[in-house]
Parts: structure tokens; sequence; C-alpha cells
């Protein structure tokens, strides 16, 4: 059975000052699928993650999660901003992961994971703890749910911050880029509970220049190139049969993490 959409882009469009970042972006996501965002610096990944999550909003096309517009409603065929309060209810639906983690430095790591669930779920503080405890366990930091971002490598802290994001119970789950913060060795842990959350049936949005990982994780690969969608498909669809000069160079330039020769 094939599962239903939960993210569609419909020629997203987006600029900065006049400079046209986003150029068109058509994106399907279906429930529990893994879809990867890879390309050159520049080329538009992070823009377009932040317009799904409404960090940004975007100039022209739809953004739909579960068949409703982000951001917006539509009154007589025209564009509506919705409210900050509106804006928060779809954005607790969608979590986002960055490269930089965003942990509340004065937080415990516990503290941490519990704020959104009393803030913005309302939750008490009694339930928030226990779904803290719940998920610091799954990414492998009960021994450290009282410690200090300070305490905490940089692995440690980004698994912090994947514990904060799922124990909202998002319907989807967006990273830009999680580990490219991470001195090398820390890279394997963090992506050990990304493969987990997906295996899970984590609906997730990434960014990664991880590309063994990409390749072995994702069920389709979006290339962006220049603001737009320059190649998409499967894993070996897009890593093995580059339709472009621009995608071989781009893969190219990985072919020395990949261990040959
Ligand atoms: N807030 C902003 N103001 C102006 N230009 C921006 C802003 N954010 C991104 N850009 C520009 O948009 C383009 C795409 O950036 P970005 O989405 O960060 O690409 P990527 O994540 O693929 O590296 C870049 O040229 C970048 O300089
Ligand atoms: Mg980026």
């Amino acid at each position: 059975m094939t599962e239903q959409v939960l993210l569609r882009a419909i020629d997203v469009h987006k600029s900065f000052g006049g400079v046209e970042v986003l150029k068109g972006i058509d994106l399907e996501m279906r429930q529990g699928q893994v879809v990867s965002l890879i390309g050159a610096s520049g080329s538009g990944k992070t823009t377009f993650l932040r317009c799904v999550n409404m960090l940004e909003e975007h100039d022209a096309g739809d953004i739909l999660l579960d068949g409703e517009p982000i951001g917006y409603r539509v009154e007589n065929g025209q564009r509506k901003r919705l409210s900050e309060a509106k804006v928060s209810a779809q954005r607790a639906r969608i979590g986002m992961v960055f490269q930089q983690f965003n942990l509340f430095p004065h937080l415990t790591a516990e503290e941490n994971v519990m704020l959104g669930l009393t803030k913005v779920l309302g939750k008490s503080k009694a339930e928030a703890r226990e779904i803290a405890g719940h998920w610091l366990g799954k990414v492998g930091l009960s021994q450290r749910r009282g410690h200090y971002p300070y305490q905490l490598s940089g692995g440690q802290q980004q698994r912090v911050a994947m514990a904060r994001a799922v124990a909202m119970e998002p319907r989807l789950l967006l990273f830009d880029e999680v580990t490219s913060a991470l001195d090398p060795e820390l890279v394997a842990e963090v992506l050990g509970v990304m493969k987990a959350l997906a295996e899970s049936g984590m609906t997730m949005l990434v960014v990664s220049h991880e590309m063994l990982f990409v390749r072995e994780v994702s069920h389709h690969v979006v290339f962006m190139d220049g603001g737009r969608v320059a190649q998409a498909g499967s894993p070996a669809e897009v890593f093995d049969n580059p339709q472009s000069d621009r995608l071989r160079n781009f893969l190219g330039r990985f072919h020395g993490l990949f261990g040959r020769g």
C-alpha cells in the first residue's frame, strides 16, 4: 500500500533582495520516507528547509503539510499570512535539528528536552520529565540527563537536540547538516541515531554531505543546483546514473572519502 503524501512542495520560489535562490522547487514526501537534499553550498538547501519550517516565508508556490498550506491560508484566492499563534501550532508538527545544536546553555539535557513539552504542548512537568527520560534513553544519554551542554561532547549535544525534536512527536523532522560541526570521530554516533529514527518510521527531510549515509538511508534523493531540482530519484538512480556534469562533478568531490584507491 502506498503511504499518504505528508509534505508536498509545488513550484516554491524564494528571493532575497531581488536575488532568486529558490526557482521553483517541487518535492513530494510520503509518510515514513527519508528524503535527502544534496548539492553544493549556496544551492538553496537550507533556504528550502527554512521555508518548510516557516523560518522564511516563501514568495510563491505552495508547501502543504498533510494537505494543509504552511504559513498561510487562502481567502478569496488571496494568500493571507497566518497569525503567529497558528504558525506556532503548525511549526509544532515539524521538528528541526540544526548544524549548531542550539541547546539552551543554562538548562540541563533533560530540561532542554522538557521545555517544548511544557511550554508548547502544555504537558505537566512530571509527564515532560518522563518523556524526556524516554527519549534521552533512546539516544543513549540516560546517564547524562542532568548534564549541561558545556559538560557534553558535540555528538552528545547533537543527540540531545535530536531527543528534543522527536519528543515533540512531529509529523516531519528536518535535519540541516547536523554532523557538519562535529569532530570526525563523533559523526557516526549522530548518524546512528538518525538511522534508528529512520528505521522507526519517522518521516525525515535531510540535508547532508555524508554521502554514504544518504545513499544507505534515503528512499529518495534530490540534487539541488542553483535553486532548482536538477535531478531526483532513488539513491541508485542519482548516485549511479548522474544525468549532468554538475552532478557528476559534485559526486566526484566525495570519492576521496569513499576510500577508493
Ligand atoms: N537571509 C538571507 N539573505 C540573503 N541571502 C541569503 C539569505 N539566506 C540565504 N541566502 C542566499 O541564498 C543562497 C542559498 O543559500 P542556502 O539556502 O543557505 O544554500 P545551501 O544551504 O544549499 O548552502 C545563497 O546564495 C545564500 O547566500
Ligand atoms: Mg545550508
